[in-house]
């Protein structure tokens, strides 16, 4: 089994802290949507100013714009000895989309981990998040605070709240994930490739049950 892998999980399951770990682990790259669209939006490109409505109200961005993002990504060659999607695909129509980009180039999807934690955690979690303006990493007020405050202890550029990393807007993204990404659950879990994985717990402890599945 390779590494191509799904981080399928709610806002704030833990999908961006475990990838920039296996990152380190397996030498293969995150690609998140999320940090791309953020990336989009900060240089105000044509594809950020158009995504941002959604993600300011917790929507999702419309799949034709994503998956676009997607197909130029994997097209890279740091892709191919793996990569960790994070947060893609997040409806079914993403899903078939991947399918059959990877079949063009003669690859196939090796595992979805499917990351749970309950909503009050979820909030919570985002609620205290601050995130990297350099490298994306997420760190948290309590949970996970960096060395020194404010500051990214990987990569030392500053830390700040994301834009939709408000409680209202929280509720609204998981009111998005349960109707839109949560029917991938039973899509991949009947292709076989389903791997449920519980949330909660250290990030170490998480990371050492990843490593477990993925190796197993
Ligand atoms: P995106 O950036 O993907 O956000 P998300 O899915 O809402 O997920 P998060 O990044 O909030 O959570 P995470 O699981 O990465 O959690 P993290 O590891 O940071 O998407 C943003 C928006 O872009 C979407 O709303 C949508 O509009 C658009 N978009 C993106 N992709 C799209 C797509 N494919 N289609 C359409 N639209 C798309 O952890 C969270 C916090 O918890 C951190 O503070 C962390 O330190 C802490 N933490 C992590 N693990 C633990 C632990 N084990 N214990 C305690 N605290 C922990
Ligand atoms: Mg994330
Ligand atoms: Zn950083």
């Amino acid at each position: 089994m390779g590494y191509n892998l799904i981080l399928l999980g709610p806002p704030g399951a833990g999908k961006g802290t475990q990838a920039k770990l296996l990152i380190e682990r397996y030498c293969i790259p995150q690609i998140s949507t999320g940090d791309i669209l953020r990336a989009a939006v900060k240089d105000q490109t044509q594809s950020g100013a158009r995504a941002k409505e959604f993600m300011d109200r917790g929507a999702l961005v419309p799949d034709d714009l994503v998956i676009e993002i997607i197909k130029d990504r994997l097209s890279l060659a740091d892709t191919a000895a793996g990569f960790i999607l994070d947060g893609f695909p997040r409806t079914v129509a993403q899903a078939d989309a991947l399918a059959v980009m990877l079949k063009s180039n003669g690859k196939s999807i090796d595992h979805v981990i499917s990351m749970t934690v309950d909503n009050e955690e979820l909030v919570k979690r985002v609620i205290g998040r601050l995130t990297c303006r350099g490298c994306g990493k997420g760190y948290h007020q309590i949970f996970d605070p960096p060395a020194v405050k404010g500051v990214c202890s990987a990569c030392g550029a500053e830390l700040y709240q994301r834009d939709d990393d408000k409680e209202e807007t929280m509720r609204s993204r998981l009111l998005t994930y349960e109707s839109q990404t949560a029917p991938l659950i039973k899509y991949y879990s009947s292709l076989g490739l389903l791997r449920p994985v519980d949330g909660l717990g250290s990030i170490q402890e998480i990371n050492d049950t990843l490593a477990k599945v993925l190796e197993g």
